[in-house]
């Protein structure tokens, strides 16, 4: 693997290698030690948990950390090839990121999806550009379409809640929020888990379909119907997203938002674990009981950020001093 876009990079046997040794970081293994190796790590979007447990797993092996804010810590960033550059953004994303890959071991980036072109959105264009230019490996943090390190955190919960995932029922839900947000998240909800073998069932309100070339490459069941898919689960992921046909049409969607209250997530049977990537609109998204609840995987996973995060760290570092 030189660079990380969406965890399948490996197959099922990469993914669980990750997750695998991520749990034994968490039991208690020595991590291994990369000293004076520099991690650089590129926020054109906000994060708590990405940023911090990076950062922290870097000190945990003995990694320098650097991260850049485009626009506050550093200069704003122009991603359009080709452009005349008279505006607002002094440098062009070719030459920062061929800059920085002189300077460090591996670069990350976090750019969300713009939700105005559908077709943009699909080439992961700010992604896409810093693997073209940069000569060290690339991970993802978060891109328009995938989000492969939250992927590697809910796996490793999966894992150590069920061992063998093969068939294990896993609802995604889709969820209210107040504002219209990219799918990264189900995106990479759904690659995992069937990557994983389970049996996974996205439900969503009519017009918050997920990209179809998506759901035909993950295979994952479709329904409308919250209550029968919630039940049937024994594992439920909640999550908002904007619909893949709601692009370029925000004050659409927004009104149809408003009228579905009901989506969340308010009570799930006994046993039936639930999990979000976090940051969460609590009693918008989920009932505060639930997340709140003894069922609830939410606060396992965010701290296995920090664990896989490290494993990520390992392999690709690992890899790149072969
Ligand atoms: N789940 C997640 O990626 O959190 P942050 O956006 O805070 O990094």
């Amino acid at each position: 693997m030189r660079d990380l876009v969406d965890g399948s990079e490996g197959g099922r046997d990469g993914l669980l290698a990750i997750v695998e040794r991520a749990l034994e970081l968490r039991a208690g293994a020595r991590p291994q030690r990369f000293e004076g190796a520099r991690l650089a790590a590129v926020f054109l979007d906000p994060s708590l948990r990405t940023r911090t447990s990076l950062e922290a797993a870097c000190a945990a092996l003995g990694v320098h950390p650097i991260s850049l804010a485009p626009g506050s810590s550093s200069w704003a960033l122009e991603l359009e090839d080709g452009a005349v550059m008279d505006r607002d953004k002094p440098e062009h994303v070719k030459d920062a990121v061929s800059t920085l890959s002189a300077y460090v071991d591996v670069l990350a980036v976090r750019a969300f999806a713009g939700l105005k072109d559908a077709e943009e959105d699909r080439r992961d264009p700010v992604l896409s550009a810093f693997i073209r230019h940069s000569s060290v490996p690339v991970l993802n943090l978060e891109s328009a379409l995938w989000h492969p390190m939250q992927g590697y955190a809910d796996a490793a919960t999966l894992r150590s809640r069920f061992g063998d995932l093969t068939g294990v029922p896993l609802t995604l839900t889709w969820a209210p929020h107040p504002r219209a947000l990219p799918a990264a998240v189900p995106n990479q909800v759904a690659l995992t888990a069937s990557l994983l073998g389970m049996d996974v069932t996205v439900a969503h309100p009519p017009g918050f379909d997920l990209d179809p070339e998506i759901v035909a490459r993950t295979g994952v069941k479709v329904t409308h119907d919250q209550d029968a898919a919630l039940r049937s689960a024994r594992v439920v992921v909640a999550k908002s997203w904007s619909g893949f046909a709601g692009y370029g049409r925000r004050e659409d969607e927004a009104r149809v938002r408003a009228g579905l209250s009901a989506w969340q997530v308010r009570e799930l049977p006994a046993g039936t674990g639930f999990m979000h990537c976090l940051p969460v609109r609590r009693n918008v998204v989920v009932a505060d009981s639930v997340i709140d609840g003894p069922d609830s995987w939410v606060r396992e996973t965010a701290a296995l950020r920090l664990w896989t995060a490290m494993a990520v760290l390992e392999r690709v570092l690992g890899a790149s001093r072969v």
